[in-house]
This record gives C-alpha cells, sequence and structure tokens, in this order.
C-alpha cells in the first residue's frame, strides 16, 4: 500500500493522540533534562497550581477557602496508588480536550488545564513538554 504524503502525516499524528503520553515513542523533544524538567514543572505549578494546592503541594494553597471542594494533597498521590505514580492517567487527564473526555472513573476537575495549556503554547508538542515537566515536578514531592 503506498500513502500519500498527508495520510502518512494523519496516521502520524493519529499514532501521537493514541500512543502512551510519555510513552519512548510519543516523544517530547523539548522535554528537559530530570533536573531542569524539575525546576521548569515546579514553576509552572507555582504559576497554575500552587493558588490552590499550596506551594508545597499539599492542598493549602491561598484560595482554598473559597473552593466548595478542598484541593487534593499532591504529596501522596504515590502512595494512595499502591506505590506507583500513575504518570500516564495524570497525563491524560491534566491534557483531556474537555472535562466530558475523562477517562473513566477518574475525578473530571482537573479537566481544564489540557485546553489552557495547548491554546497557551499553541503547540500540543510543547503543552506536553509542560505537562511532563509538571508530573516531573509532583513525582519528586511524593512522600513514603
Ligand atoms: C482552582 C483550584 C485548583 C487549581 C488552580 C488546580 N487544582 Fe488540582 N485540584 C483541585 C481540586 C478541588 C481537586 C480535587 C478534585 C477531586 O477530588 O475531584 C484537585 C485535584 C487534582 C489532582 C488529582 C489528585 C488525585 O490524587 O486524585 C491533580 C493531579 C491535580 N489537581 C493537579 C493540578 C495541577 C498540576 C494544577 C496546575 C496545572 C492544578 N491541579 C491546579 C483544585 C485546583
Amino acid at each position: 500500500m503506498t500513502l500519500s504524503r498527508a495520510s502518512g502525516c494523519a496516521i502520524a499524528v493519529a499514532v501521537l493522540w493514541t500512543a502512551p503520553i510519555f510513552g519512548a515513542d510519543a516523544g517530547s523533544p523539548n522535554a528537559a533534562p530530570a533536573g531542569d524538567a524539575i525546576t521548569a514543572g515546579r514553576s509552572t505549578f507555582q504559576q497554575f497550581c500552587a493558588a490552590c494546592h499550596g506551594r508545597d503541594g499539599r492542598g493549602n494553597g491561598p484560595i482554598v477557602q473559597f473552593l466548595l471542594r478542598d484541593p487534593a494533597d499532591l504529596t501522596h498521590i504515590r502512595a494512595r496508588n499502591m506505590g506507583v505514580f500513575p504518570k500516564d492517567t495524570l497525563g491524560s487527564i491534566l491534557l483531556a480536550p474537555s472535562r466530558n473526555a475523562a477517562p473513566e472513573g477518574v475525578p473530571t476537575q482537573m479537566m481544564i488545564w489540557g485546553p489552557i495549556f495547548q491554546s497557551m503554547d499553541n503547540d500540543r508538542r510543547r503543552a506536553l513538554a509542560r505537562v511532563e515537566e509538571l508530573l516531573t515536578f509532583l513525582e519528586s514531592i511524593q512522600e513514603e
């Protein structure tokens, strides 16, 4: 079968969308090495997440009193998940295109970041790299 350039490209895009988000094949060319990724992730976290989740991720940010629901303590995600940090699942939650696209069984409160990062960076790969940095940072603050 011969593929035209355009359909080959469409298939590549489809593979990127369906591959494990942070698997080796999906690749994130803009992602920094681990130490830099933690620093970059921490900076994105302080900017977009700390108001609710707190600077250290414990769920004690300054606007908690105005929320209807307590933000999760993000330092115990691994402990709550039987010792495994669920990077791909969290990535698909943070990058989901809308709240309605939540994978079954996951809380839908955190579904708005995909559209925000993608519109901000206007580049899906940079949005992926940003979320990967965020998750590298979150993984680095897991306790127990
Ligand atoms: C407006 C407040 C607010 C902001 C800003 C916010 N969150 Fe949350 N987050 C919440 C609330 C509330 C929950 C609990 C939702 C639930 O349990 O359904 C939550 C839950 C989560 C969870 C699920 C944790 C778990 O163990 O289930 C993750 C991961 C998360 N947030 C990450 C982030 C990241 C990363 C950012 C920044 C990009 C962010 N949040 C910004 C309020 C916020």
